[in-house]
């Protein structure tokens, strides 16, 4: 009997910060979900991170943490590929390459830099600019079929089809073209006390967030404090968006559906709508929480992980070799500058 090969998953996470119930509910939670029907590989994109400034110590410490975090959640080190960017240097040679298919007009569109460079404003570099190219060639390296994220990723798959479609459209089917893997809810977990913005590791005020590995007795108090609309109904609306971000947090959490979670939350007030939430993230992050407790005292155990994860994703079979683009694109002058790498 033939035996039918997985499809092929890739998503990343940056080890920018403390990781966030959104990055848990929109990503995390989908990929322990998908890794027994996938092929996976799930990466800690360490090169995305230096886009903006990061003390090297720091940020060391913070890809082991969220390396930590994806076993805790139950990404099994055994059935899927976990490593650092860093680690496998095509990453980088094919960001290169996609590079010379990518127009300055579709990178100028991109949301995300817009954003990131108001924030950042006294450093607005070019790694910032082409950060979606390099995040084309982590998906495309792979011939990905599908990529879990949250919402606010979506534009960066779209360029990254595009980029994909232009360079077989040049030289022949080079490139599966990958779709995007959006959840029904938990895709766009908003900020607590700004719920128009974006739940986001970066954000200065503490009482936005809630972290992963936040205490259950912060995150009660952080679900508390979140702000509220006008009215006293329950209801997901428009018009809502602080409890309606706190529905799609409770629904995210117990897998309930939004008219399920409304009709029982009807008639009671703010007060007792918001324990429920609390205790629901609670009841979620406190088994995680635990396990990345039991994990941090097992170095060796981690240290291997993550060795045995760069020796399987570099293995030829899974890339595409620049070398092998290189050749169907028939550029001689580029393979000379790039053999200095390959
Ligand atoms: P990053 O590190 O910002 O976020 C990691 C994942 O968490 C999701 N996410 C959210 N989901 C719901 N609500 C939120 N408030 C929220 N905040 C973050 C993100 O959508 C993402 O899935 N560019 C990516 C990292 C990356 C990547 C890739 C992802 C680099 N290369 C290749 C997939 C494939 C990023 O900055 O994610």
């Amino acid at each position: 009997m033939k035996v039918e090969e997985k499809k092929r998953i890739f998503s990343g996470m940056q080890p920018s910060g403390m990781i966030t119930l959104g990055n848990y509910l929109g990503a995390l939670k989908n990929w322990t979900n998908l890794q027994d029907d996938y092929d996976c590989l799930y990466c800690i994109v360490d090169m995305h991170a230096i886009t903006v400034r990061q003390d090297p110590v720091k940020l060391r410490k913070q890809a082991r943490d969220l390396l930590t975090q994806y076993l805790a959640v139950g990404i099994d080190p055994e059935k899927n590929t976990i490593y650092y960017q860093s680690h496998v240097s095509q990453h980088a040679e094919l960001g290169w390459i996609l590079n010379c298919f990518t127009y300055m007009g579709e990178l100028n569109r991109m949301t995300q830099f817009k954003d990131k460079a108001a924030k950042h404003a006294d450093n607005i570099n070019a790694g910032l600019y082409t950060y979606p190219v390099l995040m084309a060639a982590d998906i495309l390296l792979y011939q990905t079929d599908l990529v879990p994220v949250g919402e606010d990723q979506r534009q960066h798959l779209e360029i990254t089809r595009d980029i994909a479609g232009r360079f077989n459209g040049i030289y022949g089917e080079t490139f599966k073209i990958p779709e995007a893997y959006i959840g029904k809810v938990g895709a766009r977990i908003m900020s607590l006390q700004e719920p128009t913005k974006k739940m986001s590791k970066s954000d200065e005020n503490k009482n936005n967030t809630i972290l992963l590995m936040d205490e259950p007795a912060v995150i009660m108090n952080k679900v508390k404090r979140a702000m509220t609309d006008s009215g006293s109904e329950i209801r997901h609306g428009e018009d809502k968006p602080g409890i309606s971000n706190l529905l799609n947090i409770y629904c995210a959490c117990t897998g309930k559906t939004i008219a399920e979670a409304e009709k029982e939350f009807d008639g009671a007030g703010y007060g007792a709508f918001k324990t429920a939430v609390g205790e629901a993230v609670v009841a979620e992050l406190e088994p995680v929480q635990k396990r990345v407790k039991e994990l941090e005292k097992n170095k060796d155990y981690l240290d291997e992980v993550i060795k045995n994860g760069a020796d399987k994703s570099t293995e030829e079979s899974w890339i595409p070799s620049c070398d092998s683009l290189i050749e169907k694109m028939e550029m001689d002058e580029v393979l000379c500058i790039l053999s200095i790498f390959l």
